[in-house]
């Protein structure tokens, strides 16, 4: 049986969370491959807004098992309140969530490290979350790094001691000073790690493929988004993991033939939050109407996204570097209102015009180039039918699907899990 995945193709934000779970009832397992408690993922239903950190956005179902895979880096304090907020709703996580051994921890130290980095950074800051996930991937990339499985060891805390000393070490090399109180984060985290414990550890690789042999149904979901992964996004103004499709192989142990349908969420405009270049960002009245449309605001840290007409070049190269079988375009009622909507559809690259996403798209050497369509004026928001799509919606959606060579087969007119429409 076949794994699809799902992804973000953007900088992150797409709304995978909320296609998770609409598409969970047709999977018997969802797995996350990367990213860590960075992503916020937002699910609404039943009149409730839900966001999930780590925890897969299939948790809400009945039946589906939601794994946390060997890609992902668990902060235990920041999973331990998920639960918490999962427990308030009489839910039964424990029957339905598994942990791989070899996903990495996240230490109090790594996200002090990841704060003392970014400040150090001055005007050259990612405009990290500030979760630690740098520090971690660091330390599992240096092979340092401390697994889930190795809370079962007899010696892990002495493990932990020794990278945490290195870790304070480390944090007084930097300029800038943090101040932090160890002793009362390390209560904290320990205080979860002994929550951590209760739940299900396992050889996730091992049980994903009797899973496939069983003909069991697997969706991949990743976190963040194709322009922040580590080797394709706009490096340095990146994340620490391959948020792109290869990342759901390393991630989870899944044999590349085995994947089927490659789910690529996109925006029908572009948003990002942190630092880095975005060719196609309004500092005008548009960029404002679309924050406040789209409510963009960070689900993990509450920071104003900076939001921008769709950049189809960028779009096209996530759209090739993950083998994008079939589209889902969010937040298509955002743009309702907008006369005339622009899409980036080349760059003007020293002097001459080029579709496809350069080494460097520094702003001072790129000039997006648009091609104008027209907007609608219909509130979709009420919509749940694709014949009740407006004529220029579907203009739209035809000119994205001609140029990205793709289908689009879901087009998102909300949060809640009823504002969908399938294609
Ligand atoms: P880090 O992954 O926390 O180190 O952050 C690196 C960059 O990725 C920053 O620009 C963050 O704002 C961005 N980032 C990380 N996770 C997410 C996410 O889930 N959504 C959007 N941006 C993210």
């Amino acid at each position: 049986m076949a794994v699809n995945l799902l992804l973000g193709l953007q900088w992150g934000d797409e709304g995978k969370g909320k296609i998770v779970d609409v598409l969970t009832k047709d999977y018997n397992i969802i797995a996350r491959f990367q990213g860590g408690p960075n992503a916020g993922h937002t699910l609404e239903f039943d009149g409730i807004k839900h966001v999930l950190h780590t925890i897969p956005s299939g948790i809400f179902h009945d039946k589906a098992i939601n794994l946390v895979g060997n890609g992902v880096v668990i902060d235990p304090v920041i999973f331990k309140k998920e639960l918490d907020n999962l427990g308030k709703f009489n839910l039964d996580y424990k029957s339905k969530l598994l942990i791989s051994r070899k996903a990495h921890l996240i230490l109090p130290t790594h996200r002090i490290l990841d704060a003392a980095s970014e400040a150090s950074k001055g005007k050259a800051k990612i405009g990290s979350t500030l979760k630690g996930i740098g520090p971690t991937y660091m330390d599992k990339t240096g092979r340092n790094g401390i697994r889930v499985g190795d809370l079962e060891l007899s010696d892990w805390k002495e493990r932990y001691r020794s990278l945490a000393n290195k870790h304070e070490a480390m944090i007084d090399f930097y300029d800038a000073k943090i101040e932090y109180n160890l002793e009362e984060l390390e209560s904290e985290f320990f205080e979860a790690i002994k929550v951590l414990k209760t739940l299900t550890f396992i050889d996730s690789e091992e049980y994903l493929h009797q899973a496939q042999k069983e003909g069991k149904t697997i969706l991949a979901e990743g976190a963040q988004g194709s322009l922040l992964d580590i080797d394709f996004g706009t490096y340095p103004f990146v994340t620490s993991s391959n948020t792109t499709a290869a990342g759901a192989c390393t991630g989870l142990g899944i044999a590349p033939n085995k994947i089927k349908d490659v789910f690529g969420i996109f925006k029908a405009y572009t948003t990002r939050v942190g630092s880095g270049p975005f060719p196609t960002e309004l500092f005008d009245e548009d960029g404002e109407t679309m924050a406040r449309v789209g409510n963009e605001f960070g689900a993990t840290t509450g920071r104003p996204r900076r939001c921008g007409w769709l950049d189809l070049v960028a779009l096209k190269y996530a759209v090739q570097v993950n083998g994008v079988t079939k589209l889902m375009m969010m937040k298509g009622d955002v743009l309702s209102g907008f006369s005339t909507l622009k899409v980036c559809t080349a760059y003007k690259y020293q002097g001459k015009a080029i579709t496809h996403l350069p080494y460097n798209i520094e702003p001072e050497n790129i000039t997006p180039i648009y091609t104008e369509v027209k907007g609608w004026a219909e509130d979709l928001t009420g919509m749940n039918d694709a014949s009740q799509l407006p004529k220029e919606l579907n203009d739209y959606i035809s000119f994205l699907e001609e140029e990205l060579e793709t289908p689009i087969t879901i087009v998102s007119v909300g949060p809640d899990r009823k504002q969908t429409i399938y294609r």
